[in-house]
């Protein structure tokens, strides 16, 4: 089979390192892709967001199998649905699933009808209403922009002076532009052992009559140690979660993940592909903090490469709604991904800088997220660009060797979080 990856980043790096493991696979292309992925596959130059032309595309490369479509913003424009309708075959949810993402209004209402543990909200198209609702709810409170945002659009608010700004920037200054005619208003949650509460990303294969949950992992969003700093697209990961095990795995199966499939399937929106639950451990059991309707990205780059099973066999289960018939096989031990950022994401940094990296050993992945080529060097072309990726019997191990590989990589004013795997560690 030849397949396509539709997406730039980290996770389209690792989504196509384990395609090209399968012994299915002939040759692998990305639209458009970045430094890394041109290693592994043709990186094709067509406009992702534009479906007009990824259809043209489409019509003119018959020998092109499957399309895997990874980011939110082309699923929320229906790019699968396109694909699918001129008798392509793919992997990621139509638009009217992929809403559960698109949508943080949508989501909470679903929650709300289908009784799935969340949150206690308020949706607000009014600013006045809104400000008189967080002037008589106080602080903590959780602001979110309704639509896309870029993962900024939540404000998680100590102060209710913090709250009474965030809600002038999202509905009257749209900091977020159109994402924010909406605003999702949030009980703050609290954690058992922690506060902010224990997040957990736990990412789901499902074709609409199954859900299998992935190997856990944990994200690292603020830009500096210690969780200090600004939200970013996320710094690190690792994987397994340390405070998961069998017992909660059955219950969020039953209470959350199973509850939710059969919620989009009754709604006539059935879910295939992705699904990611956003957890947190809270004083009040486990709660969805945000559904996203793809892979998660850093948390790909963890949970990819400890799968055994031949991914594009999952990925046609999935769209021939058989996942029940698969089993799905991992490997022991854990994983850690270091993200490597440009000096001043998320806010401002330079872009083609030109990277050295040293011999980084065998055990370690080097994935690429925002590297380009100019005049035959490997630059910088994003905030975030490199994620080194290592194995280890345990998250320790593990961490031990990505950090390793870390210090034979540099650019001028590289930045990274130190502290990637060591949280929760009381599990
Ligand atoms: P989201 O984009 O919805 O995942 O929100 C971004 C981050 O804000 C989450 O990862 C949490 O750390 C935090 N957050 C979101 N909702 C809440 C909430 N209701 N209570 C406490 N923290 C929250
Ligand atoms: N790592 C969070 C996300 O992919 O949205």
């Amino acid at each position: 089979m030849n397949v396509l990856v539709i997406g730039n980043g980290g996770r389209e790096h690792a989504i196509l390192l384990a395609l090209r493991k399968s012994k299915r696979v002939e040759k692998l292309y990305c639209m458009k892709g970045n430094a890394g992925t041109a290693r592994i596959a043709e990186n094709v130059d067509v406009d992702y967001m534009n479906v007009a032309a990824v259809t043209e595309y489409a019509a003119a490369h018959p020998e092109i199998d499957y399309y895997v479509v990874t980011p939110d913003d082309p699923l929320a424009i229906g790019l699968v649905d396109a694909l699918e309708s001129m008798g392509k075959r793919c992997f990621g949810p139509r638009r009217n699933a992929a809403v559960i993402e698109s949508s943080k209004a949508f989501a909470k209402q679903l929650m709300k009808k289908y009784k799935i543990p969340t949150a206690e909200y308020e949706i607000f198209d009014d600013y006045d209403k809104a400000l008189a609702y967080v002037k008589s709810h106080g602080a903590p409170i959780v602001l979110k922009a309704d639509g896309l945002a870029l993962g900024k659009g939540v404000l998680v608010c100590q102060t209710t002076e913090q709250a009474e700004e965030g809600l002038k920037e999202i509905m009257l200054d749209k900091a977020f532009g159109a994402a924010g005619n909406k605003i999702v208003i949030e009980e703050c949650l609290k954690g058992l052992k922690y506060n902010p509460g224990e997040e957990v990303s736990v990412l789901a294969f499902t074709d609409g009559k199954t859900i299998v949950p992935m190997i856990t992992s944990c994200d690292h969003k603020r830009a500096y140690d210690g969780d200090k700093g600004l939200n970013t697209g996320g710094m690190g990961t690792f994987s397994p979660c340390p405070f998961w095990n069998k017992k909660l795995e059955k219950q969020v199966l039953k209470k959350i993940m199973i509850p939710t499939m059969k919620a989009m399937n009754a709604e006539g929106r059935t879910f295939k592909g992705c699904l990611y639950f956003g957890l947190m451990r809270t004083d009040k059991g486990m709660k969805v903090v945000e559904y996203n309707s793809r892979f998660g990205d850093p948390e790909t780059q963890v949970v990819l490469p400890m799968l055994k099973t031949d991914l594009m066999d999952i990925f046609e289960a999935v769209t021939e709604e058989r996942l029940a018939d698969i089993n799905i096989e991992w490997e022991d031990g854990a994983c850690v991904c270091v993200v490597l950022a440009s000096g001043g994401y998320p806010v401002s940094y330079k872009k083609g800088m030109p990277i050295t990296i040293g011999d980084v050993g065998e055990d370690v992945t080097l994935i690429h997220a925002g590297t380009a080529i100019k005049d035959g060097q490997l630059v910088t072309n994003g905030g975030r660009v490199l994620d080194v990726v290592a194995k280890g019997a345990d998250i320790n191990e593990a961490r031990a060797k990505a950090y390793e590989a870390v210090g034979k990589i540099s650019w001028e004013n590289m930045s990274f979080r130190n502290d990637i795997g060591l949280k929760y560690r009381e599990g």
